[in-house]
């Protein structure tokens, strides 16, 4: 077996104790390039990752490896375990990924320290650096500003083995993959050319399965119907064959046997209707039967409308006087006075490392708004925190947990699936936690990094809500797409020097 193949035969998955599998009968082979993996948060793309790479048995069929192998989280919790290693390597691969992804030399040792932008380029260039036959990377442009994503992208067009690029990212994936796999658990569907060839496949399919479906349907209820009218005609002969019978026997004129003649007649008819009703049950059971060919997917209703948010009736919602704060050794964040009002839409940019996490959490405490009119998503949520959000909202009565479930359903995630786990993924924590917020009617939403690890649909349903929801916002993105349809101010932060990061307040342009 070459070492840059990966095949999954009749693959099937469950998380321990999770009471339905995650993958039934999955199979696909994935060759030397990019392999897309897209689907819905929660739907299983990191599972497959460590499923591919070894990390994860499957309960069922086969899965060939390449002999070497690595995973790149999705999470920035963790330092990668050979980081001194890498740092120590003289070799001219190390080098050269640390040139390609503009490591900076002072980074070992500093992880906790490191943005999550810089996390994740140290994350990868290791990566690269080792090499592997099989490379599976979760969500590498999380956190990067625009200029680190065309940095990623040279780098990763060179690599040669068989990789698997977990991402919601659609120019990354058309700009990179010759496949998707498109992830439907329990199933999953591999479809040529990059990610916006494969939608434009998935929705030909699914309206050419839904025609057929229709049709199929259409034609078992027409069947039924003619069966149904085919027996009531047989019982009306029936009935009338009865009467007949009774008057024939009571005819004592019917020399010639024509009134037997007539009965048997009727006998007949009634038989044949009674087997035309019998054939056109079972087309209509045929054409019913043939439906589950068609794959037809559940569609489930997304988009919400934040009803309970209100413009906080305060002056203001945030007034901090002109300070500076610091931004590790020897830098400072230099700012003017800030304001927000109830009805400004503050956009916080800035290129990677200019402190835009730092300000939040420094504001985190300064809002004019109470605490539980304060909707807060942070940039991050480790694994033992999302558990514990997940853990708190199952404690919530009945009637506010079927509110945030319909709230999380809407931003297009599974609530039995999330319910079920142990530890729900990035983006359905990400869903749970706006869905939380919004059930307590923020006068501010205040969100780090919105579009980091959420799903397309997710994105697109955040969007409307917050353009129509009435309240603050303060939200720090590198997704000027997504700023645009929203923001009206903008904080942009800006390293003015090596030790000196300036913020400038100026009215939302798109940049
Ligand atoms: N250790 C676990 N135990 C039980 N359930 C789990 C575990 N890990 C993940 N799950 C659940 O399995 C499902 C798939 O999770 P996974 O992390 O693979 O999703 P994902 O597609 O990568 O999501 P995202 O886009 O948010 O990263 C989710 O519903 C998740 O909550
Ligand atoms: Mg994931």
């Amino acid at each position: 077996m070459p070492d840059d193949i990966l095949r999954f035969d009749s693959v099937s998955f469950a998380h321990p104790g999770a009471a339905e599998p995650l993958f039934r009968g999955v199979s696909a082979t994935f060759g030397r390039g990019w392999t897309g993996i897209v689907g819905a948060n929660g739907a299983g793309k990191t599972t497959l990752l460590r499923i591919a790479v070894g990390e994860l048995q499957p309960s069922g069929g086969t899965v060939l490896r390449p002999v070497s192998r690595l995973y790149v989280a999705q999470r920035t919790d963790d330092p990668p375990p050979d980081v001194r290693e890498f740092f120590e390597s003289g070799d001219a691969e190390a080098w050269q990924a640390r040139i390609d992804l503009e490591v900076g030399d002072d980074w070992e040792g500093r992880w906790d320290a490191l943005s999550h932008g810089e996390r994740k380029r140290l994350q990868i260039a290791i990566a690269l650096w080792r090499s592997p036959g099989l490379l599976a990377l979760d969500e590498p442009t999380n956190h990067l500003d625009r200029p680190a994503r065309a940095v990623l992208l040279e780098a990763l067009r060179r690599y040669r083995g068989a990789g698997l690029l977990v991402s919601h990212d659609r120019e990354l994936l058309d700009a990179l993959c010759t496949q998707c796999l498109f992830v439907t658990p329990p199933g999953a569907r591999m479809r040529p050319g990059g990610v916006s060839a494969g939608m434009e496949q998935d929705r030909r399919e699914q309206t050419a399965a839904r025609t057929a479906d229709d049709s199929a349907k259409h034609a078992a209820e027409r069947y039924r119907a003619a069966a149904q009218e085919r027996r009531e005609e047989g019982e009306r002969m029936a009935a009338r064959t009865k009467a007949k019978t009774k008057n024939a026997k009571a005819n004592k004129w019917d020399h010639d046997g024509k009134a037997e003649r007539r009965l048997a007649k009727l006998t007949g008819k009634d038989a044949w209707a009674g087997k035309q009703a019998a054939a056109l049950s079972k087309r209509a059971s045929r054409a019913q039967a043939s439906r589950a060919e068609f794959h037809v997917r559940k569609e489930f209703a997304v988009g919400f409308w934040l009803e309970d948010a209100e413009y906080s009736r305060r002056n203001f919602v945030l007034r901090v006087p002109a300070g500076s704060l610091p931004l590790g050794p020897g830098r400072t964040l230099v700012h003017p006075d800030l304001e927000i009002l109830p009805r400004d839409r503050v956009a916080l940019t800035g290129p990677n490392g200019t402190g835009k996490s730092t300000l939040l959490r420094f504001l985190r405490t300064r809002f004019n708004v109470p605490e539980e009119h304060l909707t807060f998503v942070p940039q991050e949520i480790t694994a033992a925190e999302s558990a514990d959000i997940l853990a708190d909202a199952r404690k919530l009565p009945d009637d506010r947990l079927g509110f945030v479930m319909t709230r999380f359903s809407r931003l297009g995630s599974r609530p039995g699936r999330l319910l079920d786990s142990a530890q729900p993924s990035p983006g359905e924590v990400r869903k749970l936690l706006l869905a939380l917020g919004i059930a307590r009617g923020p006068h501010l939403v205040v969100m780090d990094e919105p579009t980091n690890h959420m799903d397309l649909p997710g994105i697109e349903c955040l969007e409307e809500a917050l353009a129509a929801a009435p309240c603050a916002m303060l939200l720090s993105s590198h997704d000027e797409r997504f700023l645009s349809g929203l923001a009206t101010v903008r904080w942009n932060l800006e390293a003015v020097s090596p030790e000196r990061v300036e913020l400038d307040v100026s009215p939302y342009e798109p940049g």
